[in-house]
Formats: structure tokens, sequence, C-alpha cells
């Protein structure tokens, strides 16, 4: 049994995330930490709010409340649609809880301690207009290197690169819009990456393994060569610097946010000290194999920055052992935007459809080696498609047509012959590809293998019409039917990682554990005997509601998107 600690991209806490968000790092974080714990395998799933910086502060400001407050309510509103979107976590914390604060401030003080801290005095950007030093973020301006006009003053999202505010052109603040800025002397703590960077290339370079999106951009950052970068901010709202003459400075919010991964575990740590261990996940923890999941805008913060903060500290943390990284999910060829509510987030989707018809939809069109598009027409072609068609049809047809020419209970009969034989060596192949894709996080192969999978069930029912063969030999349509049924209960178990709900339903239909099916590891052949003549049965309602051609251009109209 091996131990997985599985850990996505922290949502920012301003808002509900929209699809973009939740593709590219927790619903695939979810696919993987069900698929090991199917097979068995010890596995903790931590993630929790991104609380801190300036995107909170304002969205507080905005909505006209103390930023605490905004973080509360925010947090319990972003836990509960996880929960709605059958996100299992094991654990879904805050960056801004008394743990992170506690280890924050730790791992400067060892940062320090290895002669990883300079406290230096630099320049920092006032706005005069706006009454308020300008985090980076929030100015924006041309970057220097991909003349992109919309850089911000931390990072030019175009072409990656990490940068400083004073390297934009034409820079302006992002708030107002105001030109009128000054530059301010001020003291800060800066991380020396410069001084990590020959462990980080040899890290770095233990891991050939990983996705070339997420070593290609760790690479070119190296090879551009790491600055050191400072990690404390003038603002009220963060993780308070514990140092004589930084009481109005907080940690810069990329620094304590992913130590929040280790600080969220604590949480769920401390709430069962006598049975949870974190520091056996996060400490010495060599028996543990760490995956994260993130969009690859994170990719440089996970495998440069807070890397550096563990090696730096000179204490045994788990570094990551694998590092998935996504590309963008587009809306309609353009960008999903929390900023202009341009897509569909995660509240209104559930409020359009089940969680399992996105949770499909996504995971099929995982942005995996491209980018991908979504539109409402692929979505309802795929949910119509697979889910209604191939899946739900196939389930309820055998399920119905047994119930009706026999009873509802596993029939009894005849014994497997040359189709059962040639489907079962076909699901063999299937399901071991299958399973090989979710190991390796391979989401479209996975899903076109599960597909696969479904129509072989489809193909085989039309080819040994058990409605007609009952007529002239009932043993052989009981043979057909139980082959099906089983067939049913396994394609319910292969689905449940990406679409828990309705697997659930199904197997708890057929009256089996549908609570985590374990992961079938007998030959097909077997699995297809799992449930003996005699086992009830109850038909499920409809599982997947075809989605109408009105219905897509209502969601057009709704939502904006363009064909
Ligand atoms: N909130 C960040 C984002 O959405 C991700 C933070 S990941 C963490 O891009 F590790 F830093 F927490
Ligand atoms: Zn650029």
């Amino acid at each position: 049994m091996a131990r997985v600690l599985i850990t996505s991209a922290l949502p920012y806490i301003n808002g509900i995330k929209h699809l973009g968000n939740l593709v590219g790092s927790m619903l695939p974080a979810d696919v993987h930490a069900r698929f090991l714990r199917q097979r068995g395998d010890d596995v903790l799933y931590i993630c929790a709010t991104d609380e801190h910086g300036t995107p909170a502060e304002l969205a507080a400001h905005e909505a006209g409340l103390e930023v605490a407050e905004y973080c509360r309510i925010q947090y319990q509103a972003q836990a509960d649609i996880g929960r709605r979107f059958g996100l299992s976590f094991d654990h879904f914390g805050r960056s801004s809880s008394p743990q992170n604060i506690e280890l924050t401030q730790h791992f400067c003080r060892k940062l320090d301690e290895h002669g990883f801290i300079d406290e230096r005095t630099s320049q920092q950007v006032y706005a005069i207009d706006d009454g308020r030093y300008l985090p980076d973020r929030y100015i924006v301006g041309t970057c220097p290197h991909c003349k992109y006009e919309q850089a911000r003053g931390d990072q030019c999202e175009n072409c990656t690169r990490q940068l400083d505010p004073q390297d934009l052109l034409d820079a302006r603040s992002a708030i107002t819009g105001s030109t009128n800025l000054e530059v301010r002397e001020t003291r800060h703590l800066f991380l020396r990456l410069d001084s990590l960077q020959d462990r980080l290339s040899a890290w770095i370079g233990q891991h050939q393994d990983w996705p070339l999106l997420v070593t290609s951009i760790a690479k070119k950052w190296l090879k551009e060569g790491l600055r050191e970068r400072s990690i404390t901010r003038d603002l009220a709202w963060g993780v308070p610097v514990d140092r004589p003459g930084f009481e109005n400075k907080v940690f810069y919010v990329w620094f304590d946010a992913p130590i929040a991964y280790i600080a969220a575990t604590k949480e769920w740590s401390d709430l069962d000290p006598q049975n949870r261990d974190w520091r056996s996940w996060w400490y010495a923890a060599d028996d543990v194999r760490y995956v994260e999941f993130m969009a690859k805008d994170n990719v440089p913060f996970h495998t440069i920055n807070f890397p550096s903060t563990l090696i730096g500290s000179g204490e045994p943390w788990k570094l990551v052992d694998y590092v998935k990284g996504f590309n963008w999910l587009t809306f309609y060829g353009g960008k999903f935007s929390t900023s202009q509510r341009r897509g569909v987030f995660m509240d209104k989707a559930l409020e359009e459809f089940p969680a399992d018809y996105w949770r499909y939809w996504l995971i099929a069109n995982a942005p995996e080696s491209n980018d991908s598009s979504f539109t409402f027409s692929s979505f309802s072609q795929m949910v119509n498609a697979d889910l209604a068609d191939n899946l739900g049809n196939f389930v309820s047809r055998c399920l119905k047509l047994t119930q009706s020419r026999f009873s509802a209970a596993v029939p009894e009969g005849g014994t497997p012959d040359l189709p059962e034989q040639d489907l079962a060596a076909a699901l063999d192949t299937k399901i071991a590809a299958y399973t090989e894709h979710l190991s390796a996080m391979q989401y479209r192969r996975a899903i076109d293998e599960l597909r696969a999978i479904w129509t072989l069930g489809n193909n085989y029912i039309a080819h040994s019409q058990p409605w007609t063969v009952v007529k002239t030999d009932p043993d052989r349509a009981a043979c057909i039917l139980r082959t099906c049924i089983n067939l049913v209960r396994l394609y319910a178990v292969l689905a449940w990682p990406i679409i828990p709900e309705t697997a659930g339903r199904i197997l708890a239909c057929l009256g089996v554990d549908h609570a985590q099916p374990e992961w079938p590891s007998l030959p097909a052949a077997e699995e297809l005997t799992a449930l003996a003549p005699g086992h009830a049965f109850e038909v499920p309602p409809t599982l997947f509601q075809k989605i109408a051609d009105e219905k897509v251009a209502e969601l057009i109209e709704r939502y904006g998107g363009e064909e």
C-alpha cells in the first residue's frame, strides 16, 4: 500500500472559481485521489483557500466587508461548492490559519539561519492618487521581453517571465489606471534564490519523467538565472513578519500560499491528533509519493520558489515527486475571466447540470498537451453521445430487459461462450490501458479508453440480441443478460473516479459497495461473474438527460458564448 500525498493549487479566495480553474487543478487531483484510493493506496488529498494578497483585499473592499469576514464567507462558499462537485479532499483548509502563520514564520527563520535571507532597502511603487503602495501585480504595463501590453508587475502572462514592476514600460495602476506613481524606499526580506540555483538545477535534473510543459518552464527559468526575490510586502493583510522593524509588513502571498499545503495538512492532523500525523506526510517522509496538480502559470512557483523554501530551510521537508501541469481551458477560444465574469463558474454550472456532466466533459477535454476550448455544443454532444447514449442507455436497457423477461435479479442459466470470451479478451486489453493512463494522469487518453470500454458493451448486446434469443433459448438469453449486468457493475467501478455520483447510484441499484468500490484486479472473465445468479437489483431512473439544441442556444445566450 503506497502512501500518496496529493495537492491541487490553492484556489484564490476572491470568489467562486470557473471551469478553467477546476480542470487545471482540483478536478484532476480528485480523479487521481479517487483512483488511487480504489486501488488501495493510502491517499491524503489536501487543498485550501489562498486567502492573502491584494485580490482578497480588493474583493472584500468591493463587498463592503472586513477582509477576515469576507474570507470566512468565501471559504464556506468554496468548501460547499467543492463538496457539491464531489471533490474528495481529505481536508480543505485555509492559508490564513494559525498553523500557516506559524509555519510561514518558521520557514523564514530557518532560511535566515542558513543565510538565504537578505534584508535590504528596496524600491516600491507608491500610487499617489490611490494613497497606497501598489503590489507588483497591481501595476500593469508593457513587458520588456515580449512587448505584451497587459503584463503585470510580477509576471508576464504572455511569456511567463517573472518581472519586477520597474521592468515594465508605461507602468500604471491596475486599480485606478493612474500613472501618477512614484518609487519609494522600503525595507524588505529577500530570498536568495540565486544561492539555491545549483541545488535546484540538480533536483530538477532528477525529474526527467515530468511533463514537458513543466520541465521546460522550470529549465527556462534556471537558464535565465535565478535572482533573489522579495518575500515581504507593505500591506496590512497577510502573514505578519515577526521581525523588528517589519511591524507593518506581511509575507508575500506566494511565499505563504504553498506553505499552506503543509499547514492545511497540520489543520487536518490537529482535528484528530491521536490518529493523524501531519509530519509523517511532510517531514523526512521518504515513503510518501507527493503529486501536485496545477495550471502552467503556477509551475514556476512550484518548481522553483516553493522547493527553494523547503530546501533552504535545511530541514528534511518533502519535495514534490511529480508535477502535473495543465495548459489553459478557453471559453470559446478566449479567456475565462474571474474579473470580467466571462465563462461558466462552478456555482452556475451546478444550476444548469449535475456535477458529473461537467466532470466528464472537463476530464475528457483536459488541456494536457494543448489548450482546449469549452463550447456548449461540444459539451452537449459529448454528454449526449457518451453519457446518455453509450453508458446511460446500456445500463437501463440491460436492467429493464432483464426485469421484464426474467425478474429484478441476475438471471440463472447458460454458460459463457465465444462471444463472452471475445468480450473478456477485449476488456482485459482496454481496462489495462485505461488503468495505465489513469496511473500516468493522462486524462484524455484515459477517457478514450473508457468510452471504448462502454462501446464494447453496446456492441456485445447489439450482436447477441438477448431480446430475440429469449424467445427460443432462454438459457442463452440469461447468460447474455447476466454478462451485461456484470458489465454494468464493472462500468460503474471504472467510471467512479470520473463520475462518482452516477457510478455510486448505479452500484447502489446493484446492491454492492458504492462508497469506494475496489479497482478491478481479476481477469475480465472473472470480473464478469462477480454478481451471481439470484443477486437482486433495482432499475435506476434515467441516469443522464440529453441536452437539446434549444437548451444549447439558451446557454449560449445566457453565458455569452459565440459559435
Ligand atoms: N492561488 C493561486 C492561483 O490560483 C495558486 C496558489 S498555489 C499555492 O494561481 F501553492 F501557492 F498555494
Ligand atoms: Zn512577456
